[in-house]
């Protein structure tokens, strides 16, 4: 079985994001904590993917990151990065199995909102056919706006990530009427992406609490988790982390929505 492409039996594979480790490094300036250490204690916890975010600034992962990541993980890598020539060549140059296009605006603290992808469709068509020709598998972070899933589908990009911060942040705060507004949203979104195809995965902003909802779709394949997970790390400990992490997705999976 090919864990990347067959439907996952204990729901979706679960893609740990170093990126925090990074940051949390480079706050200092020297090597610890060690983002690739921590991406091999996060597969020894049961990670199915490890993903990072190589910035155009460079604030937490960093180019030699990379080539450490290629060198020591034999895990699926998930490169995320800015539509951007630079970006491109680069994960030609890493040749990671998959690569997550998103958007990336310079004074944002995270990842805000989703990539454009109608608003510059020859240019995603073109980034996907350039990746797809070096067999790495994309996905287009997106908001779940049906414009923007259908561009994606016109750009001939395997899969999607959609944007889960909206409802992950209802959830952390109590507010449950977004929260189920903005579940509806996604759910809506996870629909149209499927009769179109396309394979979607789901992340941002994911805590033990908004995960469990998510898992429990059958059509979600991947979820990417990071500022929680490292959050909970500081506490358990990675590998115990990502177990944690697993459990929740594996327990709500068992029990899918309606
Ligand atoms: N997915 C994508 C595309 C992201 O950009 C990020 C943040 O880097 C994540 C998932 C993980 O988000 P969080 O760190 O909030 O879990």
């Amino acid at each position: 079985m090919n864990p990347l492409v067959d439907p996952a039996p204990r729901g979706p594979l679960l893609g740990v994001n170093i990126d925090h480790v990074a940051t949390l490094r480079n706050a200092r300036g020297g090597a610890h904590p060690d983002p690739v250490e921590a991406a091999l204690h996060a597969l020894r916890g049961g990670a199915d993917i490890i993903t990072f975010h190589l910035r155009e600034d460079r604030r937490h992962i960093r180019d030699e990151d990379v080539s450490r990541l290629r060198e020591q993980v034999r895990a699926p890598l998930n490169f995320e990065s800015a539509l951007t020539g630079e970006m491109l060549e680069l994960i030609e140059r890493a040749r990671p199995r998959m690569a997550c296009l998103v958007p990336e605006r310079r004074q944002e603290l995270t990842t805000e909102g989703g990539l454009d992808v109608l608003g510059q469709l020859p240019r995603v068509r073109e980034a996907c056919a350039r990746l797809a020709a070096i067999d790495c598998r994309v996905s287009l972070f997106i908001e779940a706006d049906p414009a923007q899933i259908d561009a994606a589908v016109q750009s001939g990009a395997p899969c999607i990530e959609l944007h889960t911060g909206a409802y992950a942040d209802a959830v952390e705060a109590g507010d449950q009427a977004t929260a189920q507004r903005q579940l509806a949203r996604i759910r809506e979104g996870i629909a149209r992406a499927r009769a179109a195809g396309l394979q979607t995965h789901a992340g941002h902003g994911l805590t033990l609490r908004s995960t469990p909802v998510l898992a429990a779709m059958p059509e979600v394949r991947e979820l990417h988790i990071g500022h929680a997970l490292v959050g909970h790390a500081l506490f358990v400990g990675i590998e115990q982390s990502v177990r944690d992490f697993k459990a929740c997705i594996e327990s709500a999976a068992a029990r899918p929505a309606g």
